[in-house]
């Protein structure tokens, strides 16, 4: 079963091919990937409409891209997935406009993916997959989850944040110090020169006995410091890149050790675009090493946004549920969509 995804839930642009057998592990065939991080850099975030439009000249030829890459034709496609949400709405209306329409059009069936859900079962498109159950930490631009997945489509949410996500918290920071945007990476490779214990920021919820994060306090602090520094934020900068991943860092380990330990599970994964972190992955390796816990990152291409999660996740549900897929066309997007509504059906 030749299984073709789209996601454009953000400011991505990703399609790509998985083919699924019986029972074994679903292959991801081609993928391409328009990112439109440098349209959306001159006004410090992602402008919604701008982003819709962009998605809107992708998504056909980066459909073409892939199919070519696969020696594929789109006739031999079996099943159309696309990111149904969470999201921006009119980015998300893009790609399940498209999806629809291709289904109605080869008269091929059609199934919307939770975006968060394309992540979680991200890295089953390593070499190195991980094996149900596992503890799984979702560290994106919008999202900073800790899950307990029993398998595909038994998600139990342990924790999450009740303001900014992760990643938000790298990307206010980042624009606190005039870094372009998105600065979770920028603000990390500065932090490699800096000193992570120069100044004393908050480590929110740290000790709050739950699995839950909160950043946005821990952004204030930044800015305070910023402030407090003046003249001399440019010469301490990587001081301050350093002292904020440290900061969120420590949080992400701690709390992930945390969650291990109550579930007893042994087997973590680390999805979304601030698994890239290189300190969140040596201080999570090296904590989890002394602990015999398994840590699983999906490859850097599939930590941030991407199509070929999408196609994956849509692989991994038919498996589960081959009724999943519908030739319903007429379709909605959820821009809100708890991941906890996604139960298999018996
Ligand atoms: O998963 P993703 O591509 O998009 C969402 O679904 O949100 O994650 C993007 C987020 C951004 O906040 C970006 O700054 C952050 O991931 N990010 C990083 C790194 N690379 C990307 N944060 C910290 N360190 C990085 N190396
Ligand atoms: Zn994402």
């Amino acid at each position: 079963m030749l299984i073709l995804g789209i996601e454009s839930s953000c400011d991505e642009t990703g399609v790509a091919l998985v083919q699924a057998r019986a029972a074994s592990l679903p292959v991801l065939r081609a993928q391409a990937l328009h990112s439109q991080v440098d349209m959306h850099k001159a006004y410090g975030g992602v402008v919604p409409e701008l982003a819709s439009r962009d998605h809107i000249r992708r998504v056909l030829p980066l459909t073409e891209t892939v199919l070519a890459q696969a020696g594929a034709r789109l006739s031999e496609v079996d099943v159309v997935a696309y990111t149904r949400g969470p999201g921006l709405a009119g980015a998300l209306l893009v790609g399940a406009g498209v999806a629809c329409a291709l289904g109605a059009a080869l008269g091929k069936p059609v199934l919307g993916v939770h975006h968060l859900e394309g992540h979680l079962l991200s890295p089953f498109l390593s070499a190195d997959a991980p094996q149900f159950p596992f503890i799984a930490l979702l560290v994106s631009g919008g999202h900073t989850q800790l899950m307990q997945v029993e398998g595909v489509g038994r998600y139990v949410l342990l924790g999450e944040t009740i303001d900014d996500a992760a990643g938000e918290a790298f990307d206010k920071s980042a624009k606190l110090m005039g870094l372009d945007y998105p600065g979770g990476a920028a603000l990390s490779r500065l932090a490699e020169q800096g000193d992570p214990r120069a100044f004393k920021l908050p480590r929110p919820l740290l000790h709050s006995g739950d699995l839950d994060f909160s950043f946005a306090g821990l952004k204030t602090a930044v800015l305070t410091q910023a402030k407090k520094l003046d003249d001399t934020l440019e010469a301490r900068k990587a001081d301050l890149a350093a002292s904020t991943q440290a900061a969120i860092v420590e949080v992400l380990v701690k709390k992930s050790l945390a969650a291990l330990k109550s579930s007893g599970l042994k087997r973590i994964v680390v999805a979304g675009g601030v698994g890239a972190n290189k300190s969140l992955r040596a201080e999570l390796n090296a904590a989890c090493a002394a602990r015999g816990v398994r840590v699983h990152y999906p490859e850097l291409d599939f930590c941030t946004d991407n199509g070929a999660m999408i196609a994956m996740a849509a692989a991994l549900r038919l498996q589960a549920d081959a009724q999943a897929a519908t030739r319903i066309y007429a379709f909605d997007v959820k821009p809100r969509w708890p991941l906890a509504d996604l139960t298999l059906r018996a």
